[in-house]
């Protein structure tokens, strides 16, 4: 029976992959081994069978047995141990969630409804490395793979409205302890239905400049305000984060020559799902009804909302989405510069497709 190691399922992406293998009786059919960085020897988690107790995720000794190893502990655990463990001639599959090893040339950013195509010759060929892609642009792909699969695709810009969860659990907390003291420090004027909106607006911005405002992690209120600015700065202008969106994309779909790929990435004060306003400069008219009914027919996750305030506000939302795997697509429409140009807004958990659920599925195909 093949042996699993996984690494880093205690954290927030690991424990999502970890509610969704058990969901999905996703530790069938394998060994399953449970390390970690800091508490080996202690008991492994509840699977629904018996497990080892808790092996050294630094014992590249013992993950050298491994068949496959699933990672969602982070880049630097990767920088570390990865090398070592290659140096002693392993040869398994490595799934990680983490970017380190993303844009090697021996690495695959998987996507399986997205580029299945891509893994199954990748795996024919012996790639070892399969790695999960940055969340927007994974969220991206899932809402308009159908785009780029029937050639459509000039160019593409992505504004994005990107979650706290993205930068972290910690960055979480921080979100909703700020929401809190807002709500505080304006509690008694909202009592009274007779105060003055611009007292109760005075009073929260005194709270967010406070000395007491909690920005330890992101350097700034985010609650009633937005960040934008997403991971370090480029030479080109850009932050990471929006440099990702073009060479990850084309990366995870392969192209032969670079579609161009750009926006500015914001972080909101949404907990876990990202958002993203689409422009693209399409390379032919088609049909509006046409691109709905491609985009809805891409996969099994993709849904298009009606173009109407009740639809948007029902099923177009971060809080619309979260916790779940739907993707939905909604505002479809042409732009006013011309019958090419079409925009679009999505929606999608971050933590989901955004990260746990394509090493889930890639671990799922290098099982087969
Ligand atoms: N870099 C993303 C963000 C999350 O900051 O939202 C990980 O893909």
């Amino acid at each position: 029976m093949l042996k699993v190691a996984f690494i880093g399922w205690r954290g927030m992406v690991g424990s999502v992959l970890m509610d969704r293998m058990r969901a999905e009786n996703g530790f069938e059919g394998f060994e399953p081994l449970f390390a970690s960085t800091s508490q080996a020897g202690q008991a492994g988690p509840d699977i629904g069978k018996p497990v080892s107790p808790l092996a050294d995720a630094h014992d590249t000794d013992l993950l050298a047995g491994m068949d496959i190893i699933v990672t969602c502990q982070g880049s630097g655990y990767t920088q570390k141990v990865y090398p070592e463990l290659r140096s002693k001639g392993w040869n398994g599959y490595w799934i990680d969630a983490a970017s380190a090893l993303r844009m090697a040339d021996d690495s695959i950013i998987v996507l399986d409804p997205v580029n299945r195509k891509i893994i199954d010759q990748a795996l024919a060929d012996g790639v070892k490395n399969f790695i999960g892609g940055n969340c927007t642009v994974s969220l991206m792909l899932m809402a308009a793979g159908a785009l780029f699969e029937n050639n459509l695709v000039e160019w593409m810009t992505s504004m994005t409205y990107q979650a706290a969860s993205g930068s972290g659990a910690k960055n979480m907390r921080e979100l909703v302890s700020q929401m809190k003291i807002i709500g505080q420090s304006a509690q008694d004027l909202m009592a009274d239905p007779a105060s003055a909106i611009l007292d109760i607006d005075r009073r929260v911005l005194d709270a967010m400049s406070g000395e007491d405002f909690p920005v330890e992690h992101f350097g700034v209120p985010l609650a009633g305000s937005l960040i934008p600015w997403i991971d370090s700065a480029m030479e080109s202008g850009q932050t990471k984060e929006e440099w990702k969106g073009f060479a990850e994309t084309n990366k995870i779909l392969q192209t032969d020559s670079p579609i161009p790929i750009d926006g500015i990435c914001v972080r909101i004060g949404a907990m876990r799902s990202h958002s993203q306003a689409i422009a693209v400069k399409l390379t032919r008219d088609v049909p509006v009804d046409e691109i709905a009914g491609m985009i809805g027919a891409a996969n099994d996750w993709v849904e298009t909302v009606p173009n109407t305030k009740q639809d948007t506000l029902a099923r177009l939302t971060p809080a619309a989405v979260s916790g779940t795997l739907s993707v939905p697509v909604g505002r479809i429409r042409k732009m006013n510069m011309g019958p090419e140009y079409l925009s679009f807004f999505t929606a999608g958990d971050q933590l989901l497709w955004g990260a746990a659920e394509p090493i889930r599925r890639m671990l799922n195909i290098a099982l087969e």
